[in-house]
């Protein structure tokens, strides 16, 4: 069971169901009368996105972009693009869904590069944040649970393409990745 990997349930479904919609309701009131679309990043944000998306009572497209970083395990270093948007972003309100903000660097990245596009805004939407490890100033717009320095899983994320399915955010066991 994926379960038995887990130290202790950080988020429970729960939590997590009432702050998505709750944020879906403030996007919903400050996206009023703009070209609102979602970009989700590939793919720990897969199901922040599902739920959000359903949480915004607005018109709205959605995409989708793929990036990896070089390096390995936890750490970022420089990103690259594996999928790009297939949507035009001219005069665009884009907003950037992500799954949990680390060092900053693949937002970062990935901002500077669609503000290129002609876009009418762009604002990063987040799950978690970690705020100690952040490398570079950046900071969400919108952001569900602040969380502590710890490894976590489930509801997209993943610890070697493992544990996204979990429905609840967990910490995950040290002996699993030590
Ligand atoms: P950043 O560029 O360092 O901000 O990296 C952010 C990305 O690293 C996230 O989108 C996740 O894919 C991954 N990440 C960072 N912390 C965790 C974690 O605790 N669990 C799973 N993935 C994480
Ligand atoms: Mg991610």
């Amino acid at each position: 069971m994926i379960h038995d990997d887990i130290e202790r349930v950080l988020i429970t479904e729960e939590e997590l169901a009432a702050k998505v919609k709750e944020l879906g309701r403030q996007i919903t009131q400050d996206y009023q009368g703009k070209n609102l679309m979602l970009v989700s990043v590939l793919k720990g944000s897969v199901v922040f996105m599902a739920d959000l998306m359903r949480a915004i009572d607005l018109p709205c497209r959605i995409d989708f972009m793929c990036v990896s970083s070089y390096g390995s395990g936890s750490t970022s270093g420089a990103v690259k693009i594996v999928k790009d948007l297939d949507i035009d972003l001219h005069n665009v309100d884009l907003l950037i869904v992500e799954d949990i903000l680390d060092s900053g660097k693949t937002l970062h990245y990935i901002t500077k590069m669609l503000a290129d596009r002609g876009t009418a805004s762009i604002r990063i939407a987040t799950l978690m944040d970690k705020p100690e490890r952040r490398v570079v100033p950046l900071s969400p717009d919108y952001c569900c649970f602040p969380v502590p320095d710890e490894f976590v899983v489930g509801y997209g994320l993943d610890y070697a393409e493992k544990y996204r399915n979990l429905p609840y955010i967990g910490v995950l066991k040290r002996e699993i990745y030590e």
